[in-house]
């Protein structure tokens, strides 16, 4: 979406013209999935697909929103004064917990505003379209009301409202994804330290689709906070001989030595997944480093595996993706992207073959699942910006 009719959009909302306008990504991860909250590394990358939005302060103490998404919502009403959950007032509970903890934090908004917003990420495809709304208007807030923040404090504050105002467990790559990155780099955090660095996406003559099941990730949450719980029980077991804090702290060595102290099959894998999927992300960023692509496609796959066998977040939509493509030509490799249970996952494919890949995917896809799935080329772009 261009600046000028994003303006327009806002104009003819609410009349007149805003004060700037922001554009916040989405984002993919590459791998280390479900490890963010295990105190592991992950290697996410924000992409070109987000959240567009023009904001104009107001004199009074009235926040209103408008979505080019949900239109039929109309403006929705807020008082900055009473920044409550409330299921009724739909998508605007995002930026409701952003402000709110700004103010909480000892930041100055003194005034309401208008603020119109429309996302381009598919609704419920697992590409942190929440994460994006969050991270756009907490860069709107810094700039209407000179703000003095660091990015990584709107990182946490993003996260701090997924946790402790929507009621999502979450870790902190999507914000922490969207928040930073960088044009052509993918971002390698460690989630225990928040030390990152930014590595090239050097893909050659190969490049990332994004293949969109079309089913939505809704669950997911309830499914996701039980992930995370196995997790924590699991470091309680092995803490009884070990004095770790999460299970990132553990590599393949240590955790045979260890299992054992584990006492369920299930709560047992899902620690295999957490230690192996954690050694997966560092082997992966030394194979882009080192630019042998097969190795990083080998260890997407196997994350894959890990992902469907012993974390048990797949389902039928993301395992026929994600098999179809294995069996591809010009395919290196393939694997869900984010939570799971539904949303998209990602391939890295060779140019000239991504045209038949899309076909026969769809194909085969449509005869199992029923209906289409989507296709989009990732476009790794930079975090939350001001667009001039
Ligand atoms: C969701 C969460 C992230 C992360 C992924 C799984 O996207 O928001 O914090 O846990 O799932 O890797």
């Amino acid at each position: 979406m261009k600046t000028e009719e994003l303006k327009t959009k806002f104009e003819e909302v609410f009349g007149y013209q805003p004060d700037a306008c922001f554009f916040s990504p989405g984002r993919i991860n590459l791998i280390g999935e479900h490890t963010d909250y295990n105190g592991g590394h992950v290697f996410p990358a924000a992409i070109s697909l987000g959240t567009y939005g023009a904001a104009k302060k107001r004199l009074d103490q009235k926040l209103r929103f408008y979505s080019g998404n949900f239109e039929k919502e109309g403006i929705i009403e807020v008082d900055l004064n009473h920044l409550v959950f409330d299921k009724k007032d739909s998508w605007t509970n995002y930026p409701k917990g952003v402000i709110k903890f700004l103010q909480e934090a000892g930041h100055q908004i003194s005034s309401g505003m208008d603020v119109y917003v429309y996302g381009n990420i598919p609704n419920g495809s697992g590409l942190s379209s929440s994460a994006s709304l969050e991270l756009l208007i907490g860069i709107m807030l810094e700039r209407l009301f000179e703000l003095k923040l660091e990015r990584l404090d709107l990182v946490k504050i993003g996260k701090k409202t997924e946790n402790d105002f929507i009621g999502v467990n979450s870790g902190i790559m999507d914000q922490f994804a969207i928040g930073m990155g960088a044009d052509q780099r993918a971002i390698y955090l460690d989630t225990n330290t928040l030390d990152y660095d930014l590595v090239p996406l050097e893909l050659g003559s190969y490049v990332i689709v994004i293949m969109n099941t079309n089913k939505r990730r809704e669950l997911a949450d309830s499914k996701y906070n039980e992930r995370r719980l196995e997790c924590e029980k699991a470091v309680e077991e092995l803490n009884c001989k070990l004095a770790i804090k999460s299970l990132g702290e553990l590599d393949e060595a240590s955790f045979d030595q260890y299992a054992y102290l584990i006492k369920d099959s299930n709560r047992l894998k899902r620690a295999r997944h957490a230690v192996l999927e954690n050694q997966r992300t560092l082997k992966a960023r030394a194979a882009l480093e080192k630019g042998d692509l097969d190795q990083f496609g080998r260890l997407m796959n196997a994350s894959h595996v890990s992902l469907e066998h012993d974390y048990e977040v797949t389902g039928l939509e993301l395992d026929t993706l994600v098999h179809t493509a294995w069996e591809q030509k010009g395919v290196l490799g393939a694997r869900m992207t984010g939570a799971g249970f539904g949303g998209c996952a990602i391939a890295i494919v060779a140019k000239e073959a991504v045209e038949d890949f899309k076909e026969q995917l769809g194909k085969t896809y449509t005869e199992v699942v029923g209906y289409a799935p989507s296709f989009y080329l990732a476009e790794i772009a930079s975090g939350a910006k001001r667009l001039e």
